[in-house]
């Protein structure tokens, strides 16, 4: 039989209804792992529950209320090996003068409260295991800011210095964090553009910057290896997963 990278390891992974997310439980789940799958929508949940079946478990909850945290926590059980903060939400594009303040607190609050309350839970039970390994998902947004409205790229440099000092201050105790950067990704991902300012300034850069767009499975193919013991010598990376735009 092949080697599977997530025997027996248990996966929590959000935002697992759709794109990257959904792309990631299938992997872990063909890995052998097994997945608590977490999404605002339970449609999509109910899908994803088709296509993994009945050894994963199925949180449906907004990740910005805290008793979603704790559902997920308990669905986990014994404790979850693995932890991929991959749901997220985008801006509608608002450079700074435009920001609106429902934008700002809805973006902070999905991409970044979200992924340090949940971390915060998980840490624990993997500090008395002495092992684990987190991914958050970044963006290139997260390395730039010619890539998205202020909140956005914001929330995702903010990934980039949650992933480093959690890495930095738990590395040592068997954890490893990292973060994967994507490009353009074909998923449902909403991305409206409110600002004509931000249209202007974006577009050309956007056409003429930006490379091909990719698959949600190849972002789940570096989210898994991150996760995998395969990448055991890998923690406060933020790997670009990009088809080379950050190297333009
Ligand atoms: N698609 C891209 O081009 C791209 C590029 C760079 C980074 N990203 C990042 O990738 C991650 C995944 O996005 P995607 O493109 O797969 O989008 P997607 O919309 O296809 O999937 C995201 C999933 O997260 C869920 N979700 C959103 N808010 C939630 C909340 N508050 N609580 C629980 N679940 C919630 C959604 O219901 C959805 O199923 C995000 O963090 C996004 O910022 C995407």
């Amino acid at each position: 039989m092949a080697h599977e990278l997530l025997t027996g390891r248990t996966v929590i992974v959000t935002g697992a209804g759709s794109g990257i997310g959904r792309a990631t439980a299938e992997r872990v789940a063909a890995e052998g792992g097994r997945v608590i799958a977490v999404d605002i929508s339970g449609d999509r949940l109910s899908a994803l529950h088709g296509l993994i079946g009945d050894d994963a478990a199925f949180v449906a909850g907004d990740l910005a209320d805290p008793g979603t945290i704790d559902a997920v926590i308990a669905a986990a059980g014994d404790g979850a090996d693995g932890l991929a903060n991959i749901a997220g939400i985008m801006d509608g594009f608002e450079p700074t003068a435009e920001i609106r303040d429902e934008t700002w607190d809805r973006v902070l609050s999905v991409n970044v409260t979200a992924m340090m309350r949940l971390t915060r839970a998980v840490l624990p039970g993997m500090l008395a295991r002495g092992a684990g390994a987190i991914v958050n998902v970044g963006s290139e947004a997260g390395q730039r800011g010619s890539a998205a409205g202020t909140p956005y790229t914001v929330s995702k440099h903010a990934v980039n210095g949650f992933t480093l000092s959690t890495a930095f201050f738990y590395t040592p105790q068997g954890i490893r964090c990292n973060a994967v950067a994507p490009g353009p990704v074909a998923t449902n991902i909403e991305a409206p553009f409110h600002s004509e300012w931000a249209q202007q300034r974006l577009g050309p850069i956007m056409q003429a910057a930006i490379p091909a767009i990719a698959r949600p499975e190849q972002l789940a193919a570096a989210i898994v290896w991150l996760l995998s013991d395969e990448a055991s010598d890998v923690s406060g990376a933020i790997l670009s997963v990009d088809g080379g735009w950050a190297a333009i």
